[in-house]
């Protein structure tokens, strides 16, 4: 008999993978056919709850290489010259179901994990520097605007434009996403971002406010509409296999990581507000400074344990890198720990790809699948007489900023050249070539007969008036003719009119 026998989850030889036990060839199948029992409960618990948002994704593991000295601004392990750490990146779609095609138009989740000897630092960003709103209040329904009707559960182009007409602040992010930006043709050729302001504190204990840009070293290529929904019709998994591939072929992926540095004190006086993930940096105010090299160089043996189940979140942070007096970057911090013990399971850091490189040692325990475990003589409790590990406290001021501290429910206050469409307006009049402009006026024109709700394709010439008064004028000119633009997939899935 070969060595290589199937057996029962406890171990035990089994007789057959292709016929249950039967009371006679043709009879009933037995209850007490353990490993028939054991096979059907465990495949249906084979999959976890998908994520609420970024369900569609994939992902492979590689290094982060420094390149350059930025010890004068951060002490973060993994960013000190000389420095080579393990990384993982998780790639998604936000909108769409675990199933959905990676090229219908959304923002792409560009999800980084530096493994570093003080801990894991995730940066959790996307390919687009800003968002669609700036207080994470308002996250479920925003999220809630772009999924599904209830009813019919179907998307619907009424939704998701009453959602960002009402939502002024969503223009930038908008005309990012209605550009071509919002269907790039790879994981690979697209930036990604950070998109929030990070604290980074460097060895002196001196304070900087950074934003985190990972520049392709692949060619940045977006899709063609049409070409992007004959894509979703043909292989719904494009991204998925094309990262799959690349890195079987030895072609690595990599982008350079940069950061645009403020000193601390400046955030205060700085035109736009740098806590509001609605707004750029300007990168003549705060040019890139190149830290180093992030590379894809090895694919997940198994999807499953190491994509479906890595845990990526900005709560990862670590010595010289902490959170901001973002408001949105700030209910992050909760959300994520709390999607993953509802979706993986509390002990959820305790498996091989969440696992840190740097020892974890604290008093929690216990719990659904615990399985390490200090001996029996280690304390249980802190403060303990029994030299268990003790907290720093001369680690209490890091990662610190100054607060109003009364409580409220209002907006940030404004700086001197806040407002939702001054941004937006620049994008499109300074920064997109006349193609990109073009583009975004073909996938508007398409969007506007989506719209079957009079009021909110009013709301919606509006807001792109808002953003430029001459696109405006000509989306309304061209909608009144009788054009249809070109429509997307997102709208085409929605079996909207073309
Ligand atoms: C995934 C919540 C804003 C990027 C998720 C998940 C939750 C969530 C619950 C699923 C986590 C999991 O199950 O593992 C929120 C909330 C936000 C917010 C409450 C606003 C307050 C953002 C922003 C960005 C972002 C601003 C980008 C700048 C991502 C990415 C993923 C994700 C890339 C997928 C991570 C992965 O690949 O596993 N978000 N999110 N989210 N979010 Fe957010």
């Amino acid at each position: 008999m070969s060595e290589n026998f199937t057996t029962t989850q406890t171990g035990a030889p089994v007789a057959s993978d292709e016929h249950s036990l039967t009371a006679g060839a043709n009879g009933a199948t037995v209850l007490h056919d353990v490993y028939l029992v054991e096979k059907l409960a465990q495949f249906n618990r084979e999959r976890l709850p998908e994520r609420i948002v970024h369900a569609k994704g994939g992902g492979a593991f590689g290094t982060f290489t420094v390149t350059n000295d930025v010890s004068k601004y951060t002490r973060v392990a993994a960013f000190q010259p000389g420095s080579v750490v393990k990384t993982a990146l998780r790639f998604s779609s936000v909108a769409g179901e675990m199933g959905s095609p990676d090229t219908w138009r959304d923002v792409r989740g560009f999800a980084t994990r530096f493994y570093t000897t003080e801990g894991n630092l995730d940066i959790v960003g996307n390919n687009t520097p800003v968002f669609f709103i700036r207080d994470a209040i308002k996250f479920p329904d925003f999220i809630h605007s772009q999924k599904r009707l209830p009813g019919s559960g179907l998307r619907d182009a009424d939704m998701q434009w009453d959602f960002w007409t009402l939502s002024p602040e969503s223009a930038h992010q908008v005309t990012y996403l209605m550009g071509n930006r919002g269907l790039p043709k790879s994981w690979r050729e697209m930036q990604g971002y950070g998109s929030h302001t990070y604290l980074w504190t460097n060895a002196e204990g001196e304070r900087f406010w950074v934003k985190y840009h990972f520049r392709s070293n692949q060619e940045l290529v977006d899709l063609g509409i049409e070409e992007a929904e004959l894509i979703a019709g043909a292989d719904a998994d494009y991204y998925r296999r094309d990262l799959y591939q690349a890195i079987e072929r030895g072609e690595f992926p990599s982008w350079d990581l940069h950061v645009q540095v403020m000193p601390y004190e400046e955030a205060k006086t700085y035109r736009f507000n740098p806590f509001d993930l609605t707004k750029t940096w300007s990168h003549k105010d705060y040019p890139l400074i190149p830290v180093g090299r992030f590379e894809l160089n090895r694919n997940p043996e198994n999807h499953f344990a190491e994509i479906e189940q890595i845990a990526l979140s900005p709560a990862n942070v670590v010595p010289g890198h902490a959170i901001s007096p973002d408001k949105m970057l700030m209910a992050r911090v909760f959300s994520y720990p709390d999607a993953q013990r509802y979706r993986v399971g509390t002990n959820y850091n305790e498996l091989p790809v969440n696992r840190p490189e740097a020892p974890v040692n604290n008093y929690s325990q216990d719990g659904s699948l615990r399985h390490s475990f200090k001996p029996a003589s280690a304390p249980v409790y802190a403060p303990n007489s029994f030299g268990g590990p003790a907290a720093q406290p001369a680690r209490a001021g890091e990662g610190s900023w100054e607060s109003d501290g009364e409580l409220v429910r209002a907006a940030a206050t404004l700086h001197s050249e806040d407002s939702d469409f001054g941004q937006p307006g620049t994008l499109y009049r300074e920064v997109f070539s006349d193609a990109q402009r073009a583009y975004l006026q073909e996938n508007l024109l398409g969007q506007a007969n989506g719209i079957t709700i009079g009021d909110i394709r009013e709301r919606f010439f509006q807001y792109w008036t808002n953003v430029d008064a001459n696109l405006g004028a000509v989306l309304r000119e061209r909608f009144a003719a009788g054009d249809a633009g070109q429509t997307d997939a997102a709208s085409e899935m929605a079996g909207l009119p073309a």
